[in-house]
């Protein structure tokens, strides 16, 4: 006897987002989403790392929050204060941060404390497509802030302020990427920081400050956080794991003033993030970190070197960008007439995956002809054929580039 599977379709809640796509395998030559080089994850630390504390603190598991309580491991929080004291300029106290289950799940509880459908934030207008999502599920309109090559523009900024002001609307935050901006790879100079401050002050608002790349900067010179930089307060800091050790491991922390911790941790209703994590992560970093992330950043940067080469020779003129500072992106324009949402589809079917610029900004017209490349995990020789394979999808797709690898081609045949 066959009985027909029980349909859950007419119980489902209200509002659910569309459902996921089943995960199928990567793809041959993967330029999307934030993964990071394999070569790079430091398996031999990670390994002595996990025996050591396990070996030693094993039994702490035993207990949610391991005897931290549920802001998360101690000796992880009190590594970040002495990192982000050393390197951005932070000076905060281990009470001052919650750990996270990677830094989403920090823009999901800034986010839940702050915002209600109908609010207003402004945002960079080519920005990470995560916070972007989470925006327009919440009902939240975005305003965006239009980039140059330092990062967002603050006389833009200081319009849209007075725009909204004058309409009656306060934002609730403004929300940047100021170190290593993904997907533009700009950093904010030192005095836009302080205009920027200097704004946020004058009308009120708040500053979210996103800084999970800041580690992977090539020279290593980074200005100081926003939040170590404001003379006021009012900056959440956010950070991650992710970029500077690995992804998979989803963690990630908040800085900022208790009351707001307290309110964040009322909405973290997971009793704490991964134990084993956080623990291998502060035996691992303690140790580790300092060297760790410039033998990473140069890897990265050679990576970066062999895709824009590849660029260089595949697409010639056809592909313009400007060199990111850091990161594992590269902010691609491609000429007109190309459109990255018609190309996505196709070069996904050839192999190739992109992220389509119109879903990384506020302005879909804008980004048409843009692409974001991750070229952090994709070997030398995926990033030199998976680009020379782009160039031939696209070609016949759109006629551009003309010139392929310098050999002029005749897009109309088809050859
Ligand atoms: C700007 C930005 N914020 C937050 C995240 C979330 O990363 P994770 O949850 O892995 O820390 C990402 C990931 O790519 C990102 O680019």
């Amino acid at each position: 006897m066959t009985t027909a599977p029980f349909d859950f379709a007419p119980l489902l809640a209200a509002g659910l987002p569309p459902p996921a796509v089943k995960y199928a395998g990567f793809p041959k030559y993967n330029f999307v989403g934030g993964h990071n080089d394999a070569e790079h994850v430091p398996v031999e630390a990670l390994t002595a790392a996990a025996t050591a504390v396990l070996t030693r603190e094993g039994r702490t598991l035993a207990t949610y929050g391991l005897g931290s309580g549920p802001q998360g491991y101690r000796p992880l929080r009190e590594f970040l204060v002495a990192k982000l004291g050393r390197d951005a300029g932070i000076a905060c106290a281990a009470d001052d941060i919650l750990i996270t289950s990677g830094s989403l799940q920090a823009l999901d509880l800034v986010n839940g404390i702050l915002l209600n459908r109908g609010d207003t934030v402004l945002i960079e207008q080519a920005t990470y497509q995560g916070s972007l999502n989470r925006l327009a599920r919440l009902g939240v309109n975005t305003v965006g802030i239009p980039l140059d090559r330092d990062g967002m523009r603050i006389d833009a900024l200081a319009a849209a302020l007075a725009d909204l002001e004058r309409r009656g609307v306060r934002p609730k935050y403004i929300y940047t990427i100021p170190t290593v901006q993904n997907p533009t790879g700009t950093i904010l100079p030192e005095e836009r920081r302080h205009a920027l401050l200097r704004l946020a002050h004058q009308y009120a608002v708040p500053i979210f400050e996103d800084d999970c790349y800041a580690d992977l900067i090539w020279d290593g010179k980074r200005p100081p956080a926003l939040f170590a930089m404001s003379p006021h307060g009012g900056v959440i800091h956010i950070g991650s794991f992710s970029k500077s050790v690995a992804p998979a491991l989803r963690v990630g922390y908040i800085v900022a003033d208790w009351p707001l911790i307290a309110r964040m941790l009322a909405l973290k209703t997971d009793a704490g993030s991964g134990a084993l994590e956080q623990m291998v992560l502060a035996e691992f970093c303690a140790q580790h970190f300092a060297t760790h992330v410039p033998a990473l950043t140069r890897g990265l940067r050679k990576k970066l070197d062999t895709l824009m080469e590849a660029l260089a020779e595949q697409f010639g003129t056809a592909a313009e960008f400007d060199e990111p500072k850091g990161g594992i992106f590269l902010w691609v324009k491609l000429a007109e007439p190309v459109d990255t949402l018609k190309l996505y589809p196709v070069a996904l079917a050839a192999g190739i995956a992109l992220n389509p610029g119109a879903e990384w900004s506020t302005d879909k017209g804008d980004a048409k002809g843009r692409m974001r490349l991750c070229f952090a995990n994709p070997s030398h020789a995926a990033i030199r054929a998976g680009v020379a394979a782009l160039a031939e999808v696209c070609r016949k797709e759109s006629g551009v580039p003309a010139r392929i690898a310098n050999v002029e081609r005749r897009a109309a045949r088809g050859s």
